[in-house]
């Protein structure tokens, strides 16, 4: 899948610019526009896969322009998110009264902005792949159930009597059919046998749709197999809802694949964090050890700007980076004096040990190079790999410089930890040598 392209229309350069470092998880190709006109415009000679617009802007604002693009058969898919600080129930109404697929208030933008535009993206691109084939004798309702599709961004084709329907479905088989049942020429009965005697087009899910007088037959149309039947007059959005129910097998898999994912990396992180304090409770002198450093290392980060996203990654593996000291011996790890040649090699097998352990945890791979790489030094002479300088990844060279403080201020078997003042001291003489000099600048700002 290439990355999706989004369109942020927003009248304010520094929220364009804020709007697009808070989008920089998702990876898409992104596209500014300054008011509602240029971004109709824009939408209108571009392809966008997500259009996100502020609502007060000056030229056109953002609901004006999500209604026209909403008008218009070659703008109407593609979904639209409001972004506004105008956050009464009676203007989230407005925004979706004009056809947007989400709003989010400004206030709430930092928590719900990002899985909002996932979802969205993820739910459209599933969409568009659907064909859905609609069947009345009535335009008007033709019209609206092909309108209420396809600003959700499903592909419709519509027939206006079983005859015609059948016709086109000798050259395209759509994922799903709407049909009404009373209709001239052929009714949606006899469409419905047709299709069920095709080998080739039973499997498509047949929606039937028809006023509630006949109730009854639509019951019977579900015995021969419809898979559900909607009763006249229906909200689009309750027609458009079991769509996508109805063809979400596949869609349902994937959703599920990801909670699966989430709950599988929130299980394993909890089964790892307690391993991590396993670890610390046989060693009294680094108790805390994990947890300090993961604090540092948020403030860093923060302090280096780094996004939200990676912050959360960077929590998690500052606070497993010794997770491989597991696999060190007491004798050795609780030692009461300097290691001899080969315990220190032994010892500085931990980052590999831990980087291990996290493998076959698909949903902790980003923080395994924090692990792996946390004793790398900036001038190449660390382990296990030697890396030098900026080839180190950035968040191991953080994770190093929280890990040194938190080392030299504690106590520890063979000597008392140093006092604040001295340890910064040590810190600032092995900057460039040791620690990466940015990360180290960051963090004696923050240490003020
Ligand atoms: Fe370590």
């Amino acid at each position: 899948m290439t990355d999706p392209k989004i369109l942020i229309v927003e009248d304010s350069r520094s929220l364009q610019n804020i709007i697009k470092s808070r989008l920089k998880s998702i990876k898409a190709e992104i596209t500014v526009a300054d008011n509602g006109e240029s971004g109709l415009q824009k939408a209108r000679s571009q392809e966008f896969d997500l259009i996100l617009s502020d609502v007060d802007m000056p030229i056109m604002d953002g609901l004006e322009m999500c209604k026209q693009l909403k008008e218009d058969v070659a703008t109407r898919s593609i979904p639209v998110v409001i972004l506004s600080s105008m956050e009464r129930d009676s203007d989230v109404e407005k925004g979706f009264e004009v056809g947007a697929s989400a709003y989010v208030p400004k206030s709430m933008a930092e928590k719900l902005l990002i899985g909002t535009i996932e979802d969205i993206l993820h739910k459209s691109f599933f969409h568009k792949n659907k064909i859905v084939l609609v069947v009345d004798d009535s335009k008007t309702i033709l019209k609206l159930v092909e309108n209420g599709l396809a600003k959700s961004g499903f592909q419709v084709l519509t027939a206006l009597n079983g005859k015609k329907a059948l016709d086109l479905l000798k050259n395209i088989k759509p994922d799903i059919i709407i049909s009404d049942l009373d209709m001239p020429v052929m009714n949606g009965f006899e469409l419905c046998d047709r299709i069920n005697e095709n080998p080739k087009l039973s499997k498509i899910p047949f929606i039937v749709m028809s006023a509630n007088s006949d109730r009854a037959s639509m019951r019977s149309m579900v015995e021969k197999g419809a898979a559900a039947y909607l009763v006249k007059p229906f909200n689009v959005e309750q027609l458009v809802i079991l769509t996508e129910k109805l063809l979400s097998t596949q869609f349902q898999l994937l959703l599920k694949d990801r909670e699966r994912l989430i709950s599988e990396r929130k299980a394993m992180l909890g089964s790892i964090t307690s391993l991590a304090h396993a670890l610390e409770a046989r060693d009294p002198y680094t108790r805390g050890h994990s947890e300090n450093v993961s604090r540092f290392v948020v403030s860093i980060a923060e302090a280096m700007n780094v996004s939200k996203n990676d912050i959360q990654t960077l929590r998690i593996g500052a606070g497993l980076h010794d997770l491989g000291k597991i696999g060190i011996p007491d004798s050795l790890l609780l030692k009461n004096g300097q290691l001899t040649k080969i315990e220190k090699k032994i010892f500085e097998q931990h980052p590999v040990i831990g980087s291990n352990i996290l493998q076959p945890i698909p949903s902790l791979k980003e923080v395994i190079p924090i692990v792996l790489h946390h004793h790398e030094r900036f001038d190449g002479t660390g382990y296990p790999s030697q890396l030098k300088g900026k080839k180190i990844p950035i968040w191991s060279r953080i994770t190093a410089v929280a890990d040194t403080y938190d080392a030299l201020t504690t106590d520890r078997p063979y000597r008392k930890g140093f006092p604040k003042e001295v340890a910064l001291q040590i810190i600032l003489e092995v900057r460039e040598s040791q620690l990466c000099p940015d990360c180290v600048d960051a963090f004696l700002e923050i240490m003020g």
